[in-house]
């Protein structure tokens, strides 16, 4: 595996464990609750009973089990052994472990750890594309997993996000994809500032909005409809308000700024 990947690999593990406790994913809340789908993911996918869902990146599988809430047969996929243990329980204590399968790889060889499996949706959900230095190997996977007639939801963090520095907005990153990463040494995870990393070192890679739905186009897949948000789910800038709803958006008066983003994709029957 590339180096950088092997680093962020290590520091994914670690962040599992932290995660696994957080506030922020609420794992008995979630259970408890018998959390579904987002509505806003739901209103794009429709009825989802019966079928196949892989969802890439899936962390500990919150948002992959959720489909299996609405009926659909999940597959999670993620390169880390912890997140992928973690999904497997957490499944077995929702009682969706019947209509789950998590399988630890590398999104780059996912075709291969699929066994060339195609499904009816391709998931991605927030905090994903980031971790990817070549966008068009990821859509590369992606178009020979979708099967013919599905589709593909992406939710993620909107490349001007990353640019953008942490407290104005400037730009301080580039948009593009580069061959050199934005390189981390935060000891602090995202969903608690209190809990120190033991592996820091992250790399991390920006894709344009051009270069992500090019790459999409290159490997078979048709644009349907791509939306970018003034809102994301958690606080990525001191600037940010919160919403009603939970969401995070900048103050009335401020200029907006995307800061996620939302595409559907779909392959001819
Ligand atoms: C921010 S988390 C995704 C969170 C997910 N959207 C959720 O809400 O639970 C990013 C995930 O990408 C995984 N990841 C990063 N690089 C990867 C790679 N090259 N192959 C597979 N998984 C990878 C990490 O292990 C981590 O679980």
């Amino acid at each position: 595996m590339d180096e950088r990947l092997a680093a962020n690999l290590e520091s994914w593990n670690d962040r599992t464990s932290i995660h696994l406790g957080s506030t922020f994913y609420d794992v008995e809340g979630w259970l408890r609750d018998e959390r579904g789908p987002r509505p806003r993911e739901v209103e794009a996918l429709g009825d989802v009973d019966g079928l196949r869902l892989l969802h890439l990146q899936c962390h500990f599988g919150l948002d992959t089990l959720a489909w299996a809430r609405a009926g659909a047969h999940v597959t999670g996929l993620d390169f880390s052994p912890a997140a992928i243990d973690a999904a497997r329980e957490i499944a077995r204590r929702a009682g969706l472990s019947s209509r789950s399968e998590f399988v630890c790889s590398d999104v780059y060889d996912a075709t291969i750890a699929l066994r060339h499996a195609t499904f009816d949706i391709v998931y991605v959900s927030l905090g994903a594309l980031c971790w990817l230095p070549s966008v068009d190997r990821w859509a590369a996977q992606v178009g020979a997993l979708v099967a013919p007639g599905g589709r593909l939801l992406v939710h993620d963090v909107h490349p001007v996000a990353w640019a953008l520095a942490d407290d104005s907005l400037a730009i301080e990153h580039t948009y593009f994809e580069e061959t050199e990463p934005f390189v981390s040494d935060s000891d602090e995870t995202y969903t608690d500032a209190n809990r120190p990393l033991v592996h820091c070192r992250t790399y991390e890679w920006n894709h344009g909005i051009g270069e992500i739905v090019t790459a999409l186009i290159r490997h078979g897949l048709r644009l349907e409809w791509l939306v970018e948000h003034d809102w994301t789910v958690w606080p990525r800038f001191p600037w940010l308000v919160r919403t009603g709803d939970g969401r995070w958006t900048a103050p009335a008066g401020r200029p907006r700024a995307p800061l996620t983003f939302s595409l559907l994709a779909s392959r001819d029957g």
